[in-house]
């Protein structure tokens, strides 16, 4: 049977934000999805605004189903201009919640985005835990 995908999951998935790479991206993060072997890639650009460390770009690439691109797609859209304590707190709940919903079976998969993306943000914290930062 065909999973069941509602349209905004179907625009994201054929469309996707921000995928792709960033030439010597300030982090890195690289997860995978044990439920089923896909693998997660997110690259970060950072950039000091006001005392704070905002998400200037952000791109990722993937093995991932219509689901993980699509969470990942929304998820990326989501953080862009946002402080990195702001973005590690952003899950896979307000992202199948921006998408309008995911067939719980499912779920799993929306973990690597927001996974993904904090571990890029303890990539960039540990690269710069010398440094007196701001969130
Ligand atoms: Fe692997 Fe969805 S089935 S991420």
């Amino acid at each position: 049977m065909a999973m069941q995908y509602n349209e905004k999951v179907m625009e994201h998935f054929r469309h996707p934000r921000n995928m792709g790479v960033i030439e010597n991206p300030d982090a890195v993060g690289f997860v995978g999805n044990k439920t089923c072997g896909d693998a997660m890639k997110i690259f970060l650009r950072v950039e000091k605004r006001n005392g704070k460390n905002i998400i200037k770009d952000i791109k990722f690439q993937t093995y991932g189903c219509v689901s993980a691109i699509a969470t990942t797609s929304i998820t990326t859209e989501m953080v862009k201009g946002k402080t990195l304590d702001e973005a590690y707190n952003i899950g896979r709940a307000d992202a199948a919640r921006e998408l309008g919903g995911l067939p719980p079976i499912k779920m799993h998969c929306s973990n690597l985005a927001s996974e993904a993306i904090q571990a890029a943000i303890d990539d960039y914290r540990k690269k710069h835990k010398n440094i007196k930062e701001n969130v």
